[in-house]
């Protein structure tokens, strides 16, 4: 009985040693796509004592770079605040809430697209719509990068609450691209409750 007792025991203690390493290493980790969709949420409130890796942010940024654009044009650019320096500098720039909620995040992610690109041919604009393909492969974009970085077990909150001008002039962003959102990334301290979503049938029709 008590050699069964200290299997079970081994046996926690390995799986809880797993559990501590998420995030850390990536690769080997196998997390389903709809526990990603259901794990991902609005972080408010960020574990300061955990890191973030050039490298994590590298391979969560390559993930991006996988999502559909228009013609391929890839029109999405990050600027990636990565020293203490830089991404405090950041956090000044995205309001007093946005601040305090991302107060313990350790990377800052500003997310643009250079305009003229998608939604153009050869230089001219292809529909109604214009530069708003832009935006909207932009949205794609940002929608990979905090899936990805969910999957490796880190948290984000996405931020149009930011001050594109003094952005701008921080990172030397070119005027030629439109400053979109700021997305901090880091691990979350505490779980909080999923807003509400809408009836599907008030969102969706079918014929
Ligand atoms: C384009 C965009 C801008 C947002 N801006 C902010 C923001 O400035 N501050 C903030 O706390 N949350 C911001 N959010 C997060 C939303 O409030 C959040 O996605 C929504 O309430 C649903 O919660 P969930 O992401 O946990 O599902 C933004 C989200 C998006 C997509």
């Amino acid at each position: 009985m008590r050699k069964y007792l200290f299997i079970a025991i081994a046996l926690l203690a390995v799986l809880s040693c797993g559990q501590e390493n998420k995030g850390a290493s990536t690769a080997s980790m196998a997390v389903s796509f709809d526990d990603v969709l259901a794990t991902r949420r609005s972080i408010r409130d960020f574990d300061s004592s955990k890191e973030v890796t050039e490298a994590q942010v590298r391979e969560i940024l390559t993930a991006a770079q996988d999502a559909p654009s228009w013609a391929n044009t890839q029109s999405a650019r990050y600027y990636v605040a990565i020293t203490k320096e830089k991404a405090d500098a950041v956090r000044e720039l995205i309001g007093e809430r946005n601040k305090q909620s991302t107060a313990g995040a350790p990377v800052f992610i500003v997310s643009t697209y250079a305009r003229g690109l998608s939604g153009f041919f050869r230089g001219e604009q292809t529909n109604e719509i214009g530069d708003g393909w832009g935006a909207y492969d932009n949205g794609l974009n940002n929608a990979y990068l905090i899936l990805k970085a969910r999957s490796m077990g880190f948290d984000t909150l996405i931020m149009g609450m930011r001050d594109s001008d003094a952005l701008r002039s921080l990172l030397d962003i070119p005027d030629e691209e439109t400053v979109m959102s700021v997305i901090a990334l880091g691990h979350r301290a505490s779980d909080p409750v999923k807003p509400t979503r809408k009836p599907l049938d008030e969102i969706a029709k079918f014929f």
